[in-house]
């Protein structure tokens, strides 16, 4: 049976162009051969109706508000999973039996400190350096460290790569945290499981004991889950990009971290309290909602809207139920504002204009109070999503390099820029 095809027309030609389905979700027409044949190319800034790669690792279907990975959807990975069973899914595409899990666990485990010389790099940092920026470094840096896996091409150093970067990220985020706040770092305890762990590296001092909270605990190993992967977003396509060219794994994620810092993206956790705190009052919200439909006001609801999901996000209302559990947990009965975000969320729900443009609150909108109500401050937010989403950057990009017939990522363009013009000595300029 030959591949279906569909025939595209320009001027008086058309052409017939391979259409290749998946298992779920649109077909794609493959127009690799279109330049070729037409002299042609396709236009897409900002890649709305572009599939970039084929990929088994996560589904997204944005109208209906469903995210699966690996086929499983992540209400049953949260609710049920911890984060490490998520991770494993990731890489290796089948959920752990207990034995595996117990073998993976201890892998990660195995690699949670780092080089001892990394305490010196941070120290080069001002201490008042965004936590993101020293992230970008500090990840980057691992490649000076561990040139025993940055061999593209050998299996194994590309899963010890994956292992190191699963279990140092955490170990970096919460060194850069405490740099920042002028405490000593504190070594990993290897005996606490993944999250328990990064708490204490977080919030414990040498001078007290410090007893993990549970509840928090498993809060933010469930945002973890929640902000593992995401199909092909902007960091997750840049950690491609970059790995496209054969770069090493830390270079890439290091890549990646540095386009999640955007407000558009993995920054929108940190703009979104910052502007409910802009707020103020539940009063003032309308003023904020008219500012939002302003055309000529640049301001936008952070923490609402998706390029894919034009339906609830299927993590926000995670999220949302994950907030009211810890602010429980630490006895915040009125924090002004969660009202601010519930009453934002009503208004906007019942809004024509967020009706009609399918803008719902995403996964950002309620992270921000639960993160904050747990003890990070704001500039920390953006830098626990990095940690969640490292996994799914590694899982990518392991993808593609395992994927024979994988090539540099090489976009073209549409000029408009002048044509060919001849150069003139400086005295005859004017
Ligand atoms: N508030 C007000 N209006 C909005 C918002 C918003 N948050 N988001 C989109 N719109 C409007 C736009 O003005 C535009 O209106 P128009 O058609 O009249 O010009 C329309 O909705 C479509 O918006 P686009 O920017 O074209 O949509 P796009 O898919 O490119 O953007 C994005 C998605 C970047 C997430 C956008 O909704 C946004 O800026 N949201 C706020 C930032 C945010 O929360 N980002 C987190 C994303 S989730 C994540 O990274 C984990």
């Amino acid at each position: 049976m030959s591949a279906p095809v569909t025939s595209v027309k320009f001027g008086d030609n058309s052409l017939d162009l391979p259409v290749k389905s998946g298992s779920v979700g649109p077909s794609v027409i493959d127009i690799g051969k279109l330049y070729a044949q037409s002299g042609m190319f396709t236009y897409d800034p900002g890649f709305t109706s572009t599939a970039a790669c084929e990929s088994k690792i996560t589904y997204i279907d944005g109208d209906e508000g469903i995210l699966l990975y690996r086929g499983f959807p992540i209400e049953q990975l949260a609710e049920h999973g911890d984060f490490l069973e998520t991770c494993y899914l990731l890489l290796y595409g089948e959920l752990p039996t207990a034995a595996q899990k117990a073998d993976f666990d201890y892998r990660v485990t195995r690699h949670t400190m780092v080089h001892d010389q990394m305490q010196r790099f941070f120290q080069g940092f001002r201490r008042d350096a965004h936590p993101m920026a020293v992230m970008v470094a500090a990840v980057g840096a691992l490649s000076a460290f561990y040139h025993d896996s940055t061999d593209i091409t050998d299996e194994t150093q590309r899963m010890v790569a994956s292992m190191r970067m699963i279990a140092k990220v955490p170990t970096l985020a919460a060194m850069a945290f405490k740099y920042s706040i002028g405490q000593p770092f504190v070594y990993p305890l290897n005996s606490l499981d993944y999250t328990s762990n990064f708490l204490r590296m977080c919030f414990a001092v040498p001078a007290e004991e410090y007893q993990v909270n549970k509840v928090l605990s498993r809060a933010l190993d469930r945002i973890f889950i929640l902000h593992a992967d995401h199909e092909q977003n902007a960091s997750t396509s840049t950690v491609r990009l970059a790995g496209s060219s054969g770069a090493n794994p830390f270079a890439c994620i290091a890549a990646g971290i540095a386009c999640l810092w955007g407000p558009a993206h993995g920054g929108a956790n940190e703009a979104a309290l910052k502007m409910l705190e802009e707020i103020g009052h539940v009063e003032n919200i309308p003023k904020y909602i008219a500012k939002a439909k302003d055309k000529n006001d640049p301001f936008r609801l952070m923490g609402f809207g998706h390029r894919v999901y034009k339906n609830y996000d299927p993590r926000a209302k995670i999220m949302q139920k994950t907030t009211h559990e810890v602010l429980a947990e630490l006895g915040v009965k009125d924090d002004p504002l969660l009202d601010i975000a519930i009453e934002l969320e009503r208004i906007a729900l019942h809004d024509e204009y967020f009706i009609e443009k399918k803008l719902y609150p995403n996964v950002d909108f309620y992270s921000g109070i639960t993160l904050k109500a747990m003890g990070f401050p704001t500039t920390m937010f953006t830098v626990l999503f990095a940690l969640a989403r490292t996994v799914g950057w590694i899982a990518q990009w392991k993808e593609m390099i395992e994927d024979p017939s994988q090539k540099i990522g090489r976009p073209r363009q549409l000029y408009t820029g002048s044509a060919r013009r001849e150069y003139s000595p400086m005295a005859q300029r004017r």
